[in-house]
C-alpha cells in the first residue's frame, strides 16, 4: 500500500515520511528533494529549476514528472510519494502513467495556517542526511550541525517569509480540487497535523491498520 502525502509547505509531511522510512519500510520520494538535488548539479535544466523554486512556483509537470518517474519502483516497494501531485494535471498523470491498479491511500495533513511560517521560517535541513529540524520544535544538539552526519545545516532559499506566502497562496489555489479527486475514488484520509510530530505519526500509524 502506497501513500501520497498531500499538505501545505512545512505541514509536516517531509519529517512523517522520514519516521515512516525509518520505522515501517517505506521508501520515501520527495520531488522537492529530487529537484533540490538537480539544482545542486548546477546543470542549465538545475538554474532553471532554481528560479522557479526561490520565487515559489511551480516546475512545469514533464520535469516533475520524469524527475519522479526516475526514481521509483512502485511494484517493489511501497513508498511515500511526498509533493506530488500539487495540481489536478499531476493527480491525473500519476494515476495514468505511474500508479496504474497500484493500491494506495492519499494522506491529507490538516494544518492551521498560523503554525506553518513559524515552522519554516525556524526549519533546518541537512541536505546529505535529509534530517529535518526545527530551531523551535526540535533543534540540533549543537548549533547549526547535523546529529547524524556532522554536516552544516542549511536554511532552504525558499524557507524566507515572503517565498512561503507565494507557496501558500499557489498551495491554496489548487488543494480543493485534489482533495475533492482523492474524496471521489474514497481514497482520502486527513491527519491533524497541527499535533505534535508524534501524535501525527500515531493518526498514520492508524491508516496503515
Ligand atoms: P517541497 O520541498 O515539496 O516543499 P513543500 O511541499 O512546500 O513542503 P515542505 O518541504 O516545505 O514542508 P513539509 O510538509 O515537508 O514539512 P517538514 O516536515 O519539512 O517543494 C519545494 C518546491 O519544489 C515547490 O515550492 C515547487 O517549486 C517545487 N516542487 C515540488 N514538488 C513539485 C511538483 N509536484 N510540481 C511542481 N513543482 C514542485 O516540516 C516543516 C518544519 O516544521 C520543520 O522544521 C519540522 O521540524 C517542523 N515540524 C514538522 N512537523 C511538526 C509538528 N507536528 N509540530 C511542530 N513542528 C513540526
Ligand atoms: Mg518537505
Amino acid at each position: 500500500m502506497h501513500l501520497i502525502f498531500i499538505g501545505a509547505p512545512g505541514s509536516g509531511k517531509g519529517t512523517q515520511a522520514d519516521r515512516l522510512r525509518k520505522n515501517d519500510g517505506y521508501y520515501h520520494v520527495s520531488t522537492g528533494d529530487l529537484l533540490r538535488s538537480e539544482v545542486a548539479k548546477a546543470s542549465s535544466l538545475g538554474l532553471r529549476i532554481k528560479e522557479l523554486i526561490d520565487n515559489g512556483q511551480l516546475v512545469d509537470d514533464s520535469t516533475v514528472l520524469d524527475l519522479f518517474s526516475s526514481n521509483l519502483m512502485l511494484d517493489k516497494h511501497k513508498y511515500i510519494l511526498d509533493g506530488f501531485p500539487r495540481t489536478i494535471n499531476q493527480c491525473n498523470l500519476l494515476a495514468d502513467k505511474l500508479l496504474h491498479d497500484q493500491p494506495f491511500k492519499a494522506v491529507y495533513f490538516e494544518v492551521d495556517e498560523g503554525k506553518i511560517v513559524e515552522r519554516i521560517v525556524n526549519r533546518r535541513v541537512a541536505p546529505k542526511s535529509g534530517k529535518i529540524y526545527n530551531l523551535i520544535f526540535d533543534p540540533p544538539e549543537v548549533d547549526g550541525v547535523c546529529d547524524i552526519s556532522g554536516e552544516k545545516l542549511i536554511h532552504r532559499d525558499d524557507d524566507k517569509e515572503e517565498v512561503v506566502k507565494n507557496r501558500l497562496k499557489i498551495y491554496r489555489e489548487s488543494i480543493a480540487e485534489i482533495l475533492d479527486f482523492y474524496s471521489k475514488l474514497s481514497k482520502l484520509h486527513r491527519v491533524d497535523a497541527s499535533e505534535s510530530p508524534d501524535l501525527v505519526y500515531d493518526q498514520i500509524q492508524k491508516l496503515l491498520k
